[in-house]
């Protein structure tokens, strides 16, 4: 089995921003244009400040890049717990960016596998399609629960099994019960993801994963993909013991 790509460092959040600035220029000078996913949850926070900050945002063609979002609570974009919201507020608004360059999810819809089917529509119209016709995405960031989950795949989902859909309505265990989420052939199908983890309750989880030991966990079968790589910190990797 492959190994796990993962980067350790102190300033992990400062590798991961100027990472993603030169992927970004890459993308666009090789395509023209540059598709990411957003992740959701509290750890992309230091991340989109970092990225919003003029030093590394006027290294970028904003007007070129379009995002996404990897999964959503069932909750108004204007509610605390919105992953849009919060993307919206420390990186999207400070950028910049027009409506027309940011697609969220509409998680407060109230039949949300149809709302799911409807992103998955926006997904085949504004992407490419690799061979098995899946939208690609230039770039997925992801966190990682305590439990190992990814996105809203939680461990032991029926979720975790769907490969013919790219967007999926799904019950969570944590607050608010429901999501939208995209799924692994998405993730599989993407040139790169990334999984920022941070903080040392995140240790244990990521020590199982990037071990190999927990395959049956979300995190854990892509722990090792090819376009996978895990930006960690100090805290969060075995080694601080
Ligand atoms: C969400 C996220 C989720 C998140 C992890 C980690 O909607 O909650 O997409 O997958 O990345 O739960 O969350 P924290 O960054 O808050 O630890």
């Amino acid at each position: 089995m492959a190994e796990p790509r993962v980067i350790i460092a102190t300033d992990v959040v400062e590798r991961l921003a100027n990472q993603w600035v030169d992927h970004c220029i890459h993308c666009q000078r090789e395509r023209g244009s540059f598709a990411v996913a957003l992740s959701g949850g509290s750890t992309p926070l230091a991340l989109y400040r970092r990225l919003a900050a003029p030093d590394l945002a006027d290294r970028v063609d904003w007007r070129r890049v379009e995002v996404f979002f990897g999964d959503e609570r069932a909750v108004p974009p204007d509610d605390a717990a919105s992953n849009y919201g919060m993307a919206l507020k420390e990186l999207l608004q400070p950028l910049g960016l027009r409506d027309a360059q940011v697609h969220r999810m509409c998680g407060e819809a109230g039949d949300p596998h149809a709302a799911a089917d409807e992103y998955a529509r926006l997904l085949e119209r504004r992407l490419p399609r690799d061979q098995n016709g899946v939208p690609v995405l230039d770039l997925i960031l992801l966190g990682m629960g305590e439990d190992g989950h990814v996105a809203s795949l939680f461990p032991g989902s029926d979720a975790l099994g769907v490969r013919d859909r790219w967007v999926i309505a799904t019950r969570s265990p944590q607050p608010p019960a429901f999501r939208l989420t995209i799924t692994f052939p998405v993730i599989e199908a993407a040139r790169a993801v990334w999984l920022l983890v941070t903080g040392a309750r995140k240790r244990e989880a990521l020590a199982e994963v990037l071990s190999g030991a927990r395959s049956d966990l979300p995190a854990g079968q892509i722990a090792a993909a090819p376009n996978v790589c895990w930006f960690v910190d100090v805290e969060a990797s075995e080694g601080s013991g």
